[in-house]
């Protein structure tokens, strides 16, 4: 039996969550689903407590994670998603956060050339290290002095493991993007896996961009990406820039995933929008899509297939949320896909 632990978390991942989970039900998988409801900001402002260990354990016994997202106004301590979201990805040594972007429908692309119109690639964010390892410390005195300091880690290890990665899945080529013409460390130990890493698939056409470029790139043309490997922060900030070329942040999924252990935690790149929450009008399809993408990796791709075909019919028949252009709520935007499956 196949057990999905799921953290709806805050805002509006507690409204998308249940349309992913009623659109996999309709896909008669038999999967069962152990649900951490008290994983969210409310008991963490009652109790102090994010994730406890107990819960942790609970996802490491499922076979795999569904998580809407985390955050709420009220907390404004990083503590809470770090203790949450960064505690799994890190513990879990989800050492990939895989985040692929098709344009969803012609209509949704922002650019105006319809020749550089189809974003269709794979941005593969390292996912455990860098700015986010939370290893520095803050330099008291006069105010003048007062320094904060966030060490960036990079290791070999990590470094080279989701470069590897990024060329498992490559189509056509990788490119790596960093900052290596401005920060020294990391970026020749950037440049120096990468260099390893190419040697190793040299059928893959290798690529090297800074991230600063990059980011002008992907609006002038998307089509030129296929995969894009990048560190967790400039991956956290190319992949919502990703996101809206394929049509919004709210279509975005995405895996988090140790690829050695098989174990992923899917999630849709946006957060819990608290400017909309409770309107009723979040888009599903981010979330949809990441259940898509679990059930991919749990050995379904025929039914994988199905949802993202769904989803594209609804998007096609304009049976969507606003930001899409659509007029339906949350809940009818899910039916809508469940509707369109064959
Ligand atoms: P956000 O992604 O929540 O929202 C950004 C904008 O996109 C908002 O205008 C929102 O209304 C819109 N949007 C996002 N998802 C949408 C959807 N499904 N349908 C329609 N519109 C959608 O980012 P934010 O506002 O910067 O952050 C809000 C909170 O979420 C913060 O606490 C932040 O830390 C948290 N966050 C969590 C995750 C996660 O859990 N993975 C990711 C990003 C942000
Ligand atoms: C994401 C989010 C998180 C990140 C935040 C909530 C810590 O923006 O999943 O992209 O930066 O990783
Ligand atoms: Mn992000």
């Amino acid at each position: 039996m196949t057990v999905i632990s799921v953290i709806a978390g805050d805002g509006i991942g507690r409204e998308v969550v249940p349309e992913a989970i009623e659109t996999l039900d309709a896909l008669g998988l038999g999967l069962r689903y152990d649900v951490l409801d008290h994983v969210n900001a409310q008991s963490y402002l009652r109790t102090g407590a994010a994730l406890s260990d107990s819960d942790l354990d609970r996802v490491r016994a499922s076979d795999a994670t569904l998580l809407g997202a985390v955050g709420d106004p009220r907390v404004t301590s990083p503590d809470y998603a770090r203790g949450v979201l960064l505690r799994l990805r890190f513990e879990l040594d989800l050492y990939v956060n895989h985040r692929a972007v098709t344009l969803l429908h012609d209509r949704l692309s922002p650019l105006r050339d319809e020749k550089r119109r189809g974003i269709d690639c794979v941005i593969v964010r390292e996912n455990t290290e860098g700015l986010y390892a939370g290893i520095g410390g803050a330099l008291r005195g006069s105010s003048e002095l007062e320094t904060a300091l966030d060490v960036e880690v990079n290791t070999h290890a990590g470094v080279s493991r989701v470069i590897a990665y990024a060329f498992s899945i490559a189509r056509t080529g990788v490119c790596l993007v960093d900052k290596s013409n401005a920060v020294p460390h990391g970026g020749r130990l950037w440049q120096r896996c990468w260099a390893e890493q190419c040697a190793q698939w040299p059928g893959i056409h290798a690529t090297h961009q800074y991230v600063d470029t990059a980011a002008m790139r992907l609006v002038a043309d998307p089509t030129a990406f296929d995969v894009i490997v990048a560190n967790n922060s400039h991956g956290d900030i190319l992949s919502d820039l990703a996101a809206q070329l394929g049509g919004g942040l709210g279509t975005a999924a995405s895996a988090n995933l140790n690829a050695r252990t098989g174990f992923g935690l899917y999630e849709p790149v946006h957060g819990s929008a608290p400017d909309i929450a409770g309107t009723g009008s979040a888009n599903p399809v981010g979330a949809v899509l990441s259940a898509a993408l679990m059930i991919e990796h749990l050995g379904h791709p025929q039914e994988a297939l199905a949802v993202r075909s769904a989803v594209a019919r609804s998007i096609a028949d304009r049976r969507c949320t606003p930001d899409l252009g659509g007029t339906l709520t949350t809940r009818q935007a899910g039916a809508a896909i469940r509707a369109a499956l064959d």
